[in-house]
């Protein structure tokens, strides 16, 4: 059988939300960040198991948490890392051998739609190795130095801003990840570790909603789409 697995790095501490929990466990509208977004994925048909990189000092409390929920029969635990690739890399290792299609999906998006869930393991089943969504940029994006000069205005209109669930082939982010040369810096996502081997990365269009938590800003904009989900019965 081939199994399509979803990887959950939720191992950040959040920083930049202010003091507090780490981020997957702050609470949009009383509930984890980390529930909604592993409920998105454990309730998917495309999704057969869920591997969370918890906190390394959050594993047993995320364990309890998550073992409350009527999907945990799809969800394990592991100790994330340092850094998000690190996070990524354990839950790789957890994975049963039937697994052939990953996912990898930042705890910090809780919102995103299971239909874009779908989307992403479609396109990987239909034959691309490596997926992920992205939205048309509306600012214009410039690159500075550390002056804060403008050296250039990029062309936005071959700009996108990448999201996540990100999909692969199982094999190929293997040795994305086994080929990794520290040397090239921090990677922000698993698509580029990915490119960095040369193989091409297809984006197809993200959504609005799979929005990254990051600010406090972003805690209200998340509170104001869960309301209007209950409010439209979405969600309870
Ligand atoms: O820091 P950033 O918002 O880019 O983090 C993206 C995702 O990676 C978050 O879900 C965060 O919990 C996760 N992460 C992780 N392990 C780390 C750092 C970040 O799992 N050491």
């Amino acid at each position: 059988m081939n199994r399509t697995a979803a990887l959950v790095p939720a191992a950040g501490r959040g920083e930049r939300l202010g003091p507090g929990e780490p981020k997957a466990l702050r609470e949009i509208s009383g509930v984890p960040i980390l529930i909604y977004a592993v409920s998105v994925l454990a309730s998917a048909r495309s999704v057969d198991l869920v591997v969370v990189a918890a906190p390394p000092g959050d594993v047993e409390s995320v364990s309890a948490l998550l073992a409350q929920q009527s999907f945990s029969d799809k969800v394990s635990v592991v100790a994330g890392g340092d850094t998000r690739q690190e996070s990524v890399a354990r839950a790789l290792i957890a994975l049963p051998a039937d697994v052939d299609v990953v996912l990898v999906h930042d705890a910090a998006r809780p919102l995103v739609p299971v239909e874009l869930v779908t989307a992403i393991v479609a396109a990987v089943r239909a034959g691309n190795p490596a997926v992920v969504p992205g939205l048309a940029v509306t600012d214009t994006i410039k690159e500075v130095n550390s002056d804060g000069d403008v050296l250039s205005t990029i062309d936005r209109n071959s700009l996108r801003a990448i999201q996540t669930p990100q999909g692969f082939d199982r094999e190929l982010l293997q040795r994305a990840h086994a080929q990794l040369d520290e040397s090239q810096g921090i990677f922000t996502d698993d698509a580029g570790l990915v490119e960095a081997m040369g193989i091409t990365v297809k984006v197809i269009e993200g959504h609005i909603e799979a929005m990254k938590i990051t600010r406090p800003f972003d805690l209200a904009i998340a509170e104001t789409i869960i309301a209007k989900r209950r409010a439209s019965g979405v969600i309870t």
